[in-house]
């Protein structure tokens, strides 16, 4: 384990919750989409895929590992709706800790705004805790996850991760 553990994050309409496994029921429906995974691939999961990846979320790496894993759902406070998910992959680096960060929000409840709103709260909460640098891969065609990543303060650099972009800010 390495780094900061995940708390409560708020913002004026969402609050980030550090995953549980008995978020798994409610994301099932929240990711349930399979246009979701036009970029991610794969296909949405089961309810007992969804509750074995997050029991592995939630245990995190093995401890030899330098690595933390941070996982929040997100919920809208008006309704409590869960809308999406956000997490940080955070590792050892050379000016500090960086993290590499990535976000969803289900399609019924996209545009209006949420991922840039959590991710730039998810972005603060880092930089917070000590955080020196943020790393995320978005596909060249992922215009909305561009969107989030450049609100941010993330840019494009030339390196690719796979047919990825490698954003850093
Ligand atoms: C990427 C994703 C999280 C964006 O969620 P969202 O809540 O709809 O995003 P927002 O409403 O905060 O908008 C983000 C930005 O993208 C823009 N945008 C939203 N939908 C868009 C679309 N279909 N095409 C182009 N731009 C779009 C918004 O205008 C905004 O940019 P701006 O701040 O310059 O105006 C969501 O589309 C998603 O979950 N996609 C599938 C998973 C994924 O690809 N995750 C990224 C992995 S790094």
């Amino acid at each position: 384990m390495f780094g900061p553990i995940a708390e409560t994050i708020e913002t004026e309409r969402l609050t980030l919750e550090p995953l549980t496994v008995s978020h798994a029921d409610e994301m099932r429906e929240v990711l349930g989409d399979p246009e979701l995974h036009a970029f991610m691939g794969g296909e949405p999961a089961t309810l007992a895929e969804l509750r074995a990846r997050y029991q592995r979320l939630v245990a995190g790496p093995a401890p030899f590992h330098q690595e933390g894993w941070l996982n929040w759902v997100v919920r809208r406070n008006d309704d409590i709706q869960a809308v999406g998910t956000v997490q940080a992959t955070v590792t050892p680096g050379a000016q500090g800790p960086q993290a590499s960060v990535a976000w969803v929000i289900g399609v019924p409840f996209q545009g209006r705004g949420y991922a840039c709103e959590a991710a730039a709260a998810l972005a603060g909460w880092l930089r917070d805790h000590s955080v020196a640098g943020l790393v995320a891969n978005i596909h060249p065609d992922n215009l909305a996850s561009a969107g989030v990543a450049r609100h941010i303060g993330l840019h494009p650099t030339d390196q690719y991760a796979g047919d990825e972009v490698v954003w850093r800010g």
